[in-house]
């Protein structure tokens, strides 16, 4: 399953990993700069957020009341806004684009 990280510079790097692996891992295996994930993926440090590019929303679907709790801890969170930690990799978004904040660096 193919994940493409953009960088708020601009620059792309794409990487891919197995199905039931989260967005989360697949950018630390990878060693994809801007995903912090303090917490180790456990949905309690928002160092993971992520902006879904727009056209892949529908697909990745709008996080879970617990998420959202977490989200209004996370730099500029928008209508775009996931915790990567919680978004599993699946045939469904191979090819997933996603925006890195400017905040996680
Ligand atoms: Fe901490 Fe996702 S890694 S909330």
């Amino acid at each position: 399953v193919e994940v493409t990280f953009v960088s708020h510079r601009g620059e792309s790097r794409t990487v891919n990993g197995n199905e039931g692996e989260s967005v989360m891992q697949v950018a630390l295996n990878n060693g994809v700069p801007g995903i912090l994930a303090d917490c180790g993926g456990g949905l309690a440090c928002a160092t993971c957020h992520v902006h879904i590019a727009p056209d892949w929303m529908d697909r990745v679907g709008t996080p879970d009341s617990e998420e959202e709790m977490m989200l209004e801890m996370a730099v500029d969170p928008d209508e775009n806004s996931r915790l990567s930690c919680q978004i599993k990799l699946s045939a469904d978004i191979d090819g997933l684009v996603v925006n890195l904040p400017a905040s996680q660096l």
